[in-house]
């Protein structure tokens, strides 16, 4: 990114957007040099959306069910990023996979947070799944998406131990301390251009 220059986000969630209220914070503070220039959801009754209007941020709901395809359904989607200049689109809670169409038309400026240490416990239930299968240590990971599911090169990660007698509610109280730190963070590098992709690996400067 242009030195000097704010750059327009878009967040796309479906749910509660603890992780776009963190994402707000750190745009206001001025931590991240962003502007949150969009917040889409697939879901109209997202609590996401009540955030991003207290914070006087821009929404769009979008029901997938008046969309033919997967693709006509990003293609709305990636128009309205378009009008507003989105050179971040910053997947936040956002279930729904992404079709190769979007991906094409934002190579690796798409990020997505997933509550498990990848490339353990990919899907849905990252948090259940690390709990049941016995981990000891879980967390979560920010990575770039591509066309592959939780697949993408990884950003920034952050273990945190697994305890004896661990409830799904616990651990989940504990992974999303930890997301409202990293993915900010990943935020702020990438808006200030510090990421560089080498293959699997993003290089931080
Ligand atoms: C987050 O914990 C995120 O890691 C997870 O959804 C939650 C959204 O919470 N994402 C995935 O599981 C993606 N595979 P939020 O709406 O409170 O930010």
């Amino acid at each position: 990114m242009e030195e000097g220059v704010i750059v327009n986000i878009a967040v796309l969630c479906s749910g509660s957007g603890t992780n776009l209220q963190a994402i707000i914070d750190s745009v206001k503070s001025g931590h991240i040099p962003a502007n949150i220039a969009l917040v889409v959801s697939d879901n109209k009754d997202a609590f996401a959306l009540k955030r991003a209007q207290k914070a006087a941020i821009e929404t769009l709901v979008l029901n997938r069910k008046d969309f033919k395809t997967r693709e006509d359904f990003d293609k709305e989607i990636i128009k309205n990023l378009k009008k507003k200049n989105v050179e971040l689109v910053v997947l936040a809670g956002f279930m729904r996979l992404i079709s190769p169409y979007f991906i094409k038309e934002y190579r690796n400026r798409i990020v997505n947070i997933h509550p498990a240490l990848l490339p353990a416990f990919k899907g849905t239930h990252g948090i259940k799944d690390a709990l049941e299968y016995g981990a000891k240590v879980t967390g979560p990971t920010v990575h770039f998406v591509d066309e592959q599911l939780d697949n993408g090169p990884i950003i920034l990660q952050k273990a945190i131990e697994i305890k004896d007698g661990d409830t799904e509610s616990a651990l989940l109280e504990r992974v999303h301390k930890e997301e409202h730190k990293i993915y900010p963070e990943a935020i702020k590098l990438f808006v200030e251009g510090r990421l560089t992709i080498e293959g699997r690996r993003v290089v931080v400067k």
